[in-house]
């Protein structure tokens, strides 16, 4: 019988750098879309789709990413003695389970495989998911639950795809695409970062992975792929040698780019267009710079 899947990890030992001089106190996981951190949207879209034990691979720095899960009594208390009973639900949501979240280290920076890999342990003989925070999804049913609802019915290896221009394929790992049905692509290969004329579509991975213990098992190896580092993608393209299925899985929703500025910015302006308490003033302000910037053409 397939199992469930309930465990993810999520690599956060990322420095951060496009973000200095913020991410030299504060880790990059903890700035805030509107007033929620960017890790918070993850650990929601991984509640959404049944995961119970929440997995940290974190680096030197990172402190305040656990004190952000702890409970925090005295606030708690000051909340419930003025009767503000709204924020304290808000405050609850960001609790975990004691139990329920580990966080593990990476003791050097050798890449996103290396980093899934130190996890190895804690996720044992079982399929599990992987989500990258640094991937926003906004989406009507949350990306990662609409891809374990897929993965019920086509058990394997899947990750989150999506178009991408073909000149932003080298940031990117690519799938080379064997068939499709519908919303799931059947994947012959994957390339991490492919110089453009080298992609071998324009169908990218985005930062979010349902895998079997397989997948660990071939990051054993360590081996170094594009920039010198132990690459997810080429263990997970070794399923694919290994004639194991692997699926690329066209996710409903927009991404956004969370570990760039512009796309951070971006994330900012949707996430706060749809907030009813400040979609009004926000978008007349929106409105009126871009009139004036028209009137300066
Ligand atoms: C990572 C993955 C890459 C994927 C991307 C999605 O790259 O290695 O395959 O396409 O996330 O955001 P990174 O952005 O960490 O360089």
């Amino acid at each position: 019988m397939k199992k469930k899947i309930t465990k993810a990890i999520f690599p956060v030992a990322g420095l951060g750098t496009r973000f200095l001089p913020a991410t030299k106190s504060v880790p990059k996981e903890i700035m805030t879309l509107v007033d929620r951190p960017l890790i918070q949207y993850a650990i929601d879209e991984a509640r959404a789709a049944g995961i119970k034990e929440f997995i940290f691979v974190t680096s030197r720095g990172k402190g305040a990413l656990e004190d952000y899960f702890d409970h925090a009594p005295v606030l708690e208390q000051e909340l419930r003695k003025k009767n503000k009973t709204e924020l304290l639900d808000i405050l609850k949501n960001t609790n975990m389970d004691s139990g329920a979240i580990a966080y593990i280290r990476q003791h050097k920076a050798l890449g996103l495989g290396h980093a899934v890999w130190c996890a190895k342990r804690l996720i044992g003989n079982e399929p599990f998911a992987v989500i990258l925070p640094d991937d926003v999804i906004a989406a009507e049913k949350p990306c990662l639950q609409e891809m374990v609802e897929a993965y019920e019915e086509n058990p394997g290896c899947m990750v989150a795809a999506m178009e991408v221009p073909k000149e932003k394929a080298s940031a990117y790992g690519i799938l080379d695409v064997k068939a499709e049905n519908g919303p799931m692509v059947s994947v012959g290969g994957m390339v991490e970062k492919p110089e453009a004329d080298k992609a071998p579509s324009n169908l990218a991975v985005i930062g979010r992975y349902l895998l079997t213990p397989d997948v660990l098992r071939n990051l054993n190896k360590m081996k170094t792929g594009a920039g010198g580092e132990i690459q997810l993608t080429d263990a997970i393209a070794a399923e694919i040698e290994a004639e194991r299925p692997v699926y690329g899985y066209r996710f409903a929703g927009q991404r956004f780019d969370c570990g760039s500025k512009a796309g951070f910015l971006q994330a900012t302006v949707a996430f706060g267009l749809a907030r009813d308490d400040l979609r009004d003033s926000l978008m007349s302000y929106l409105q009126d710079i871009v009139h004036v910037d028209k009137a300066a053409e």
